[in-house]
This record gives C-alpha cells, sequence and structure tokens, in this order.
C-alpha cells in the first residue's frame, strides 16, 4: 500500500488521540511535528502546554516547587489535551511514571513508544538541558541509563513501538509509525 493510502486510511478511521511517549531526547517533539502534518492534525507538547500555563520554565517549576508539582501540573495538562479531540500530543520523557497519567494514555489513546540509544539520546540532549532538570548532573548517562531502566517496562505498554536513532531519518521513522497506526486501527 501506497504512503498517501495508508494516511487517508488513519484520516477516516482515526478517532482518538495518537500520543508519543518514550525518554527525553528520542525525537519525540520533532516526530510529533512531522506526524501531525502528514496526517493534518494538530500537534501539541504537553510541556510546551505546562509551561504557558505555569508562566516558567520546566527548570524554574522542578527548582521552585519540585518534581512532584510539575508531575500534577503534567497530568491536569495531558487531561485536557486528551478532552479536547483527535491530535498528535508529544509528551515528557516521565509522564507515564505517574500513574494517572499512564491510565489516561492507555485507556483513550493510540500510544506510540518512540525509542533510541542512550548514546543517541546524548547527542541530542547535549545542548539543551534547560527543559530538562534531570540531566543538570555531573553523570547525565548514568541519570539517563537509571531512567530508562525504571521506565522501559512501563513505556513497553504503548500500543506501538517504532526505533529513532540519530542518524536515521525521520521519515523513515514517520512511515513506520503509519503504518502501524494503521494495523492498530484494523484490528
Ligand atoms: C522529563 C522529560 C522532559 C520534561 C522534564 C522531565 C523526564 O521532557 O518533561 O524535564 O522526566 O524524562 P522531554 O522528554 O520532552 O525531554
Amino acid at each position: 500500500m501506497q504512503k498517501q493510502d495508508v494516511i487517508d486510511y488513519i484520516k477516516s478511521h482515526l478517532d482518538r488521540p495518537i500520543v508519543l511517549i518514550g525518554m527525553m531526547g528520542v525525537g519525540k517533539t520533532k516526530i510529533g511535528r512531522d506526524l501531525a502534518s502528514a496526517l493534518s492534525l494538530p500537534f501539541i507538547d504537553s510541556d510546551d502546554e505546562i509551561v504557558a500555563a505555569a508562566g516558567m520554565s520546566v527548570a524554574d517549576i522542578f527548582e521552585r516547587f519540585g518534581e512532584p508539582h510539575f508531575r500534577d501540573g503534567e497530568h491536569r495538562v495531558i487531561k485536557r489535551l486528551l478532552e479536547e479531540g483527535v491530535k498528535v500530543i508529544s509528551t515528557g520523557g516521565g509522564a507515564v511514571m505517574t500513574p494517572d497519567t499512564a491510565d489516561l494514555i492507555w485507556q483513550n489513546t493510540i500510544s506510540v513508544w518512540i525509542k533510541a540509544d542512550i548514546e543517541d539520546i546524548l547527542k541530542r540532549t547535549m545542548h539543551n538541558r534547560e527543559k530538562r532538570p534531570l540531566l543538570m548532573q555531573d553523570s547525565p548517562e548514568k541519570v539517563l541509563k537509571d531512567l530508562l531502566s525504571k521506565r522501559q517496562s512501563t513505556y513497553s505498554r504503548a500500543n506501538i513501538h517504532v526505533g529513532n536513532g540519530f542518524d536515521s531519518s525521520p521519515d523513515t521513522c514517520i512511515e513506520d509509525i503509519l503504518n502501524k497506526i494503521k494495523g492498530v486501527l484494523e484490528k
């Protein structure tokens, strides 16, 4: 089946939001934006919504109010976004580690786990740590490895799993996701 036929199939059958999950630095925002554009859907990054609602950066929220406060805001934002209809949403890497947030995602969306190796994540996150206070430490590599080992069994509950290496083409990843979304909708 041609890519355009897959897109047309998804557009006529999609009845819930598509939510991207996975570690920071795997490319959820870039892939989410491209996926939304391929499907002519709105795209929203939940971290951007939290920052807009709080009027301060993710790093400032963590520093001034702590991670649990950030997770509460993240839950409220994701709940609201899921109530607002079909769209593509990319979530922060820790969102599904809040059980209530994860349940909302498992029950109401097509969930997509974007995966990449730790080396690739390090390359992508090297220059953008303002949004990632968890990496503002001596050994981001160790932090990432620990987080991934705690999180991967939760991530693996997503409906769809796709790889997005640092050197791989976003188009290949998008095509992989589109084919797998069609597979989920056909079930
Ligand atoms: C976090 C990931 C970040 C952001 C916050 C916490 C995490 O989002 O939500 O720094 O716990 O993994 P990205 O995954 O978009 O980088």
